[in-house]
């Protein structure tokens, strides 16, 4: 199935389509971490830039109106669908998965994962906002779920995930910009068992010749000395940007055989 250019639904609910949100003129063309909106919040017209996600959690069905109805975000269903199959190409029922959501949000992945089969999901996310979030959005979907910066682990946390026998790391739409450097990352990997799964996806360009955020590295690395099997990878378009061009992702599913070296 090419599900780059599937017609299914990009989520199947919405909460925020009350919301009144107006996009920069579509002959603007910004960088993706400099991308904005103005919603109309408590009476006036309030400009929100879109990696300021600690704004964006806090009213309810912003996230799923601005990126899933207008922009039309695709990163969960494409890795879902994706890891369902390698699922079943190897024999693996959902429910035997214990997972990390590294960057969990308000819980996206998380529902999907919970939809897949899967019932021991742990999220971890930087924001006391998208906890709350997860929480008021998606009751029920995680097991746990820790504020915390995954680069600096209070050892309280770090021994509740060693505990947790995690064996798939899931980390959608969070990787790089300001959000999740690669420490952070190679922290959460390590936490999976040796044979765990590794579902990530990642802007295109983090994972080119002209990457500067460590992750290109990092990745063809963790291949190249067989601590990362690779079992699929493919580019799709991640969602539009605001002049209506896809930024595109690649998709990766793996897994894990050996530790990453950290930093
Ligand atoms: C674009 S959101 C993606 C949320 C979710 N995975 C989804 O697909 O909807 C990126 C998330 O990464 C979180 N994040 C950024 N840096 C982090 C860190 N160092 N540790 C944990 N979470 C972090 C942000 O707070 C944000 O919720």
């Amino acid at each position: 199935m090419d599900l780059s250019t599937s017609q299914e639904p990009i989520i199947d609910r919405t909460t925020g389509a009350d919301l009144r949100i107006a996009m920069p003129e579509l002959s603007r063309r910004y960088e993706q971490d400099t991308e904005w909106c103005v919603v109309y919040l408590d009476g006036q017209w309030q400009e929100i830039r879109f990696h300021d996600y600690r704004q964006i959690y806090a009213v309810e069905g912003l996230y799923e109106h601005l990126f899933y109805d207008i922009l039309e975000c695709r990163s969960p269903n494409v890795l879902a669908a994706s890891f369902e199959d390698q699922l079943r190409r190897a024999g693996t029922a959902p429910d035997d998965l214990r997972v990390l959501d590294l960057g969990a949000g308000n819980g996206i992945m998380g529902e999907k994962l919970v939809e897949l089969g899967v019932d021991f999901v742990v999220g971890v996310d930087i924001l006391p906002e998208a906890c709350r979030a997860a929480r008021r959005d998606r009751p029920g979907v995680y097991r746990a779920y820790h504020v915390v910066d995954m680069s600096d682990l209070p050892p309280s946390v770090q021994e509740a995930l060693s505990q947790g026998r995690l064996n798939t790391l899931t980390c959608v739409a969070a990787l790089g910009f300001n959000d999740i450097p690669p420490d952070c990352f190679t922290t959460a990997f390590n936490l999976i068992c040796d044979s765990g799964w590794v579902v990530f996806t990642i802007k295109d360009d983090f994972l080119s010749d002209v990457d500067t955020t460590g992750f290109a590295r990092l990745i063809s690395d963790a291949v190249e000395n067989g601590v990362l099997e690779l079992l699929w990878i493919e580019r799709y378009p991640h969602r539009l940007a605001t002049d209506r061009t896809p930024l595109r992702y690649t998709g990766v599913i793996g897994r894990k055989r050996g530790d990453l070296p950290a930093g």
